[in-house]
């Protein structure tokens, strides 16, 4: 059983919390954003929707198809915003099948920087405390994405640690995961392995060559997944689930009548190192900032 943890009062990460985190892989904080934080960012996010122009591009991203890797829009939003839709949200005829607020799978990756509500949201005191409790000498704000688990069309996303795609040398990456809807196993919740990221190491690696859009998976460790032993990690709004670099998680589709709204936040740590060959790059005017700016 996954511990919860109340904290809507969190004033930093406890021993407690410190050893659920050791042990399962993820830590559960409910309440950690007050509902209406989670509205104010569901409200900017579809003032950034309205002001998308889904003719401008289509790109898909899908978990299982990973047609977005050679995807330049994809790999260059590192430092942007761009828009992304779900595989089914266009007919055999190239039509969208539904409003656009309702066909996209995400945002990303960089909301972070690029816009003053999700830049104060994720800069909030509630993350810092947390990363720095959880071990983070200087965090570092490296991707952040809006995710919208659209009803009856959001598509699952396959088993695979977050390290994957944001590896330092050595792993240091931390997920926040935000409820901003809440989250069940009917609307597609996020499931984890408890213990899962003590059960073999960085499963695989991906790898984006110096230039193009080139890219690549590498195993590193062959070791599955044991997802028989998976755990449902439902989440009321303005629940956080923290989890790192190596917990196994994966989410199924949503074929309820309810969207499951959440958004992300990955920190490394600055001592890391980060390859130039992640997939996430940005350009050098644009380097990575703290939590203070
Ligand atoms: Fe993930």
């Amino acid at each position: 059983m996954i511990p919860r943890f109340d904290a809507r009062a969190f004033s930093g990460i406890t021993a407690a919390m410190r050893d659920a985190f050791d042990r399962d892989g993820v830590l559960v904080l409910d309440g950690l954003i007050r509902p209406e934080e989670c509205d104010r960012l569901k409200a900017r996010m579809m003032e950034l929707v309205d002001c998308f122009d889904p003719a401008a591009h289509r790109s898909v991203f899908s978990s299982t198809s990973r047609q977005h890797d050679q995807d330049a829009y994809f790999l260059e939003s590192g430092h942007e915003t761009r828009f992304f839709f779900e595989e089914e949200a266009f007919d055999a005829d190239d039509k969208l099948t539904a409003p656009k607020h309702l066909a996209l799978n995400k945002v990303g990756h960089a909301m972070h920087d690029t816009d003053p509500v999700f830049s104060a949201f994720a800069r909030q005191d509630a993350f810092r405390l947390a990363a720095t409790g959880l071990g983070h000498q200087d965090p570092l704000l490296l991707q952040s994405m809006y995710i919208f688990k659209q009803p009856r069309i959001g598509g699952e996303v396959v088993c695979h640690q977050d390290g994957t795609y944001l590896r330092t040398e050595p792993e240091s990456c931390l997920g926040f995961w935000v409820a901003v809807e809440d989250a069940t196993v009917e609307n597609g919740c996020l499931w984890g392995i408890p213990g899962g990221h003590k059960t073999g190491g960085l499963r695989s690696a991906f790898y984006r060559a110096e230039t193009g859009v080139h890219t690549w998976h590498e195993t590193l460790d062959d070791t599955p997944f044991d997802e028989d032993l998976k755990a449902p990690l439902e989440a009321p709004k303005g629940t956080v689930l923290v989890f790192g670099g190596l917990f196994p998680h994966l989410s199924s589709a949503n074929r309820s009548d309810r969207s499951r709204h959440a958004y992300t936040l990955h920190t490394i740590d600055r001592s890391a190192h980060y390859p130039a060959d992640n997939w996430l790059r940005r350009p050098d005017h644009l380097p990575l900032k703290g939590f203070d700016i």
